[in-house]
Parts: C-alpha cells; sequence; structure tokens
C-alpha cells in the first residue's frame, strides 16, 4: 500500500470515536509490560470475550502473545498524561506511574474507569497486527468522565 492510501485510510479509521485504555500484563520473568490501546472491543456476553490488536511494531506484543493473563485498564479523563506515558517506548513506564498488583500478578492502575482482568483466550493473526482475545475474569468499575480518542486527539467524553 502507498503511504497516500494509508494516510487516507488512518484519516477514516479515526472518525471513529473511541475510548481509551491502557492494556497491561507481566513478561515470563515477571517484568511489567504496557501500552495504549483504543482498538479494544467488547466481543460476546457468553462467554465474557473481549479483544484488543496488537500492532506487529509494539515492543510489547511478544510479552502478551505469550501471556496467560493481561488486564485492561479503561481510562478516566483525567489519565491523559498515563495514556500518553503508555504510548510512548519508556522503558520506564511503571516507574513513572502508580500501579498495584493484581490477580494473578498483573499490574492494575488506579483510578482507572474499568478494569477488566482477562486469561488470554486465542490469538488471530490478521495483517499487520494480532487479535488478542481475552476472556474476563473479574471486573471493577468506577464513575467518571471517559477518556476519548478522536481524529489523532484525547477528548473528555462526560459520563
Ligand atoms: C490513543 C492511542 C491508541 C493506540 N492504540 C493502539 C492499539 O490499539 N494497538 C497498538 O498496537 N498500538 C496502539 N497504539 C500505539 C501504542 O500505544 C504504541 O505503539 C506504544 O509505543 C507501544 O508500546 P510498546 O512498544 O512498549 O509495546 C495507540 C496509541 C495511542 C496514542
Amino acid at each position: 500500500m502507498i503511504d497516500t492510501d494509508t494516510r487516507a485510510l488512518r484519516d477514516a479509521f479515526g472518525r471513529f470515536a473511541t475510548g481509551v485504555t491502557v492494556m497491561t500484563t507481566r513478561e515470563a520473568d515477571g517484568t511489567p509490560r504496557g501500552f495504549t490501546a483504543n482498538s479494544f472491543s467488547s466481543v460476546s456476553l457468553d462467554p465474557p470475550l473481549v479483544l484488543v490488536c496488537i500492532g506487529d511494531n509494539a515492543h510489547s506484543g511478544p510479552a502478551f502473545c505469550a501471556a496467560p493473563y493481561f488486564a485492561v485498564n479503561i481510562l478516566t479523563a483525567e489519565q491523559e498524561g498515563i495514556a500518553r506515558l503508555f504510548a510512548s517506548r519508556s522503558e520506564h513506564k511503571f516507574s513513572d506511574a502508580d500501579w498495584h498488583e493484581g490477580a494473578h500478578g498483573i499490574p492494575l492502575l488506579p483510578g482507572a474507569l474499568a478494569t477488566l482482568i482477562c486469561a488470554q483466550h486465542q490469538l488471530v493473526k490478521a495483517g499487520d497486527h494480532v487479535i488478542l482475545i481475552g476472556e474476563v475474569l473479574e471486573t471493577q468499575v468506577t464513575d467518571a468522565p471517559a477518556l476519548g480518542y478522536h481524529r489523532g486527539k484525547f477528548i473528555t467524553i462526560p459520563s
């Protein structure tokens, strides 16, 4: 695909307003890993399934594909700084953010709008991404304005 087509595709995809999540997990050696994702979607209620698409260029992709568990941290409007931090290539994401350990040792971000702890259910290779499908084991929610993303900008979605 030539560059102009990629630009047009990004522009079209970007018209779809989304929430913003940070996906978290641990590598086999225990190192916490995480990245910002807006490709999150609910998939099924019975069984309870969700998905996220992980780009081939994400350094933490192999850790997520290998991990038995991961968490979806759905961000509030106040967590834009966290979204920017976890969208970076910083090696200090977890020393620059507050976090605690949840079920199965998965790192969780306090103050998230919702937290979903998931077990890996299926991996599907799709183009230049892997679709990671998780079975939801536990959820936790709060009420606050949500962080959104639209046309390349962070926005606030009122509660
Ligand atoms: C709002 C927003 C949404 C993003 N959504 C995704 C996504 O769904 N999947 C993905 O692979 N990368 C997504 N990214 C890019 C990753 O966050 C970025 O590549 C990050 O550096 C990956 O971290 P890592 O290289 O440490 O794994 C998104 C970035 C932003 C700012």
